[in-house]
């Protein structure tokens, strides 16, 4: 990377221009005031409107960041990319997809129900998140299927901060109802694998990993891991294997912001992942990782600043596929 850096061809060659850019963008989201914090659980209830922060890292490791960048907050949603990347790596997709499709449900992230074959519609919906976490290490005890994740999340940050919001995960089981017939719905149906004999763990373990924290920064790392073709810009270790890395970006670039998946691949046509507390990452393919976080939502459940950020961001620079 020095040698790259002296000879200027990193990939953001003008950075400091670059840089000027996204600044801008990022005052100009700040005076945005739409949209409403969630209130399903206290503690996203209890997060501030005005939070606004935004990280990027670069596939050579360049890195920037504005506003409220070291904060700490949960996952949430954007979790199911990551175990979707991780569980693809460990078993292969073809064990990972006859258990879970790859089409755009067209309905709720939470509703009550699976496609023609009877699976659930994607790996970016609750119930398909939920299969999804009910195959990470699936032969082994609570535990140690927590540690492996916490550890793969580490890997994919570049060490950066990790950490878990237990009030999250309690509130989160404390109003599980809609998670819980979700679930059985899906037991009569025959979706998990043979080895999950209790829902009370899946879910359980489904909500752990939306509880696990993070800032703006190690959130930018991990965004970053997956535009670097699975290989960390940090450490340079590979965390997520080639192909569960583009299947992942296939999979949130159609199904990734929810029921605004159509409309943000057609405005913004990046792969992107959004999650209730606010988050959302956004992933230049061999260019950079992008985290934003604000809480304010839209009526569709994504960041209105994040998105707006992502509008401005294709207005100002090509990064739009097409
Ligand atoms: O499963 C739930 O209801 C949440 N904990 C999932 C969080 C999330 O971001 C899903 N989306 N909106």
């Amino acid at each position: 990377i020095v040698s790259r850096a002296l000879q200027t061809d990193m990939v953001i060659p003008n950075w400091v221009t670059f840089v000027e850019k996204i600044r801008n963008l990022f005052n100009e989201c700040k005076e945005i005031r739409d949209g409403q914090v969630a209130t399903y659980i206290p503690q996203l209830a209890r997060q501030s409107p005005d939070l606004w922060g935004v990280s990027l890292c670069t596939v050579d490791g360049q890195r920037a960041s504005f506003g409220d960048v070291k904060h700490h907050f949960c996952v949430q949603s954007v979790s199911k990319a990551f175990n979707y990347a991780i569980v693809a790596s460990d078993l292969g997709a073809d064990v990972v997809h006859s258990y879970v499709g790859q089409e755009p449900s067209g309905r709720l992230f939470n509703e009550i129900c699976l496609d023609s074959t009877n699976k659930p519609h994607n790996p970016m919906v609750n119930s398909g998140a939920i299969v999804i976490t009910s195959l990470i290490k699936s032969k082994t005890n609570m535990a140690d299927r927590f540690d492996f994740v916490l550890n793969q999340y580490r890997k994919i940050a570049g060490n950066e901060y990790i950490g878990f919001n237990n009030a999250t995960f309690l509130s989160e089981r404390a109003t599980a109802d809609r998670n819980y017939a979700l679930s059985y719905f899906m037991k009569e149906n025959r979706c998990f694998p043979k080895e999950t004999e209790s829902l009370t763990d899946a879910l359980d373990f489904y909500f752990q990993l939306c509880s696990v924290e993070v800032n703006c920064e190690s959130l930018a790392v991990m965004a970053s891991t997956l535009a670097n073709g699975g290989v960390c810009p940090i450490t340079n270790e590979t965390c997520v294997a080639p192909n569960p890395c583009r299947d992942v970006l296939s999979l949130m670039y159609s199904c990734g912001m929810y029921d605004a998946s159509g409309q943000f691949s057609f405005n913004v046509g990046l792969p992107a992942k959004s999650g209730v507390s606010g988050a959302m990452i956004v992933v230049v393919p061999n260019v950079m990782g992008i985290c934003l976080f604000s809480p304010p939502l839209d009526s569709l459940g994504n960041s209105c600043r994040g998105v707006s950020f992502c509008k401005k961001l294709v207005s100002t620079f090509n990064f739009h596929n097409y």
